[in-house]
């Protein structure tokens, strides 16, 4: 199974024999957007453009397969910026089309959490899968990851890597900003300033989150420091904002296991690569007898693999394939796992 992922900045090809992974070729654009401070998306698009072909070439290299052995394609359908995931869904349809093999159309958020399964076996299903990076940050309960994801909840306005990005810029680190914030916190204290844990009353939707305020209240704390002079402790401020945002999402992620009678906890997306969130997660969910499941910090960010995953799980599962005049869906429901 060939897997394609163009949803953001990263040009993701992986190929899979079952749940075994052959390869994982990724081209990231990441540098191109980095003095924009975000992903532009016609400049992602681009570059998916002219890393599409090599890359898929560098996957087949790395399996040691040639194209004529792909027995069927995947590619992620949706959610995600339009002109950059139609890149990756023209090149699916021309591959799936020239080599005559089925076409998968998958979803973006289930690819995130099938690959899995290609480091640790077989999902136990169900479980709550905790989705967080500079797209997204969803809450999902997963019966069946081939079939029946059902959401619990989401961010009402930034992202968790969004916000993670945001903090870094104002604190004058250069973008992507989490894997920055990552590593200075670790000079730091989580607890030297008490940032507010947004959505975490008592009416609040137990499993929605908002970050928005919280990117706010550091504004205004590093703001309220440079008025009068004083230099920000940048690894405290770090280290205290990664506190408040891997603390409320750990905590809604293990009430929602308790809440549906789950004992697996499956974290994924480019912030699950974040240090403190996954000791964190590690801590609690040993804490309430659940069983922490969390790729490894390459196939957490946006990839491949994580495509021909789920495609080859649609084909143990006997899904029908997509035709091949499916649409690029940038918002497709994250219910819907096969376009
Ligand atoms: O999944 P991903 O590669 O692409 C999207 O679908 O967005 O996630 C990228 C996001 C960025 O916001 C980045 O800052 C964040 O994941 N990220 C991290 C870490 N590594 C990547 N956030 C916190 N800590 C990290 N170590
Ligand atoms: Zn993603």
């Amino acid at each position: 199974m060939l897997g394609i992922e163009t949803s953001c900045d990263e040009t993701g090809v992986g190929i899979v024999r079952g749940r075994t992974l052959l390869a994982d070729a990724v081209a990231s654009s990441v540098e191109s957007h980095a003095r924009f401070g975000g992903v532009v998306p016609e400049v992602a698009s681009r570059a998916h453009l002219e890393a599409m072909v090599p890359t898929v070439h560098r996957a087949c290299e790395q399996a040691g397969v040639a194209l004529a052995e792909i027995d069927a394609v995947a590619v992620t359908a949706g959610p995600g910026l339009a002109g950059a995931l139609l890149v990756g869904v023209a090149a699916a349809k021309a591959y799936a089309l020239a080599l005559d093999v089925p076409l998968y159309g998958v979803n973006h958020l289930a690819a995130h959490v099938c690959v899995d399964e290609l480091e640790h076996g077989p999902l136990p299903e169900p479980c709550v899968a905790l989705l967080v990076s500079g797209g997204h940050s969803s809450l999902l309960l997963v019966p069946d990851v081939a079939g029946d994801i059902r959401p619990l909840g989401q961010t009402l306005d930034d992202a968790a890597g969004e916000a993670f990005d945001k903090v870094a810029r104002l604190l004058g680190l250069p973008f992507p900003g989490g894997p920055q914030i990552d590593r200075i916190a670790r000079a730091g204290s989580g607890t030297a300033i008490a940032f507010p844990r947004g959505l975490t009353g008592s009416r609040d939707a137990p499993y929605d989150f908002s970050f928005s305020g919280l990117k706010t209240a550091v504004a205004r704390w590093v703001e309220a420091r440079q008025r009068v002079g004083e230099p920000v402790p940048v690894a405290d401020v770090a280290a205290s904002f990664q506190e408040a945002v891997t603390d409320v999402l750990t905590a809604k992620a293990v009430r929602a296991c308790h809440e549906h009678g789950v004992d697996h906890l499956l974290i994924g997306g480019g912030v699950a690569a974040n240090s403190r969130l996954r000791a964190l997660a590690e801590q609690r969910c040993a804490a309430a007898g659940i069983t922490l499941r969390a790729p490894r910090p390459g196939l957490c960010t946006d990839n491949g693999a994580m495509v021909a995953a789920l495609g080859s799980r649609l084909v143990a599962s006997g899904a029908t394939p997509s035709t091949l005049d499916i649409p690029a869906d940038s918002a497709m429901p994250v219910e819907r796992v096969l376009a």
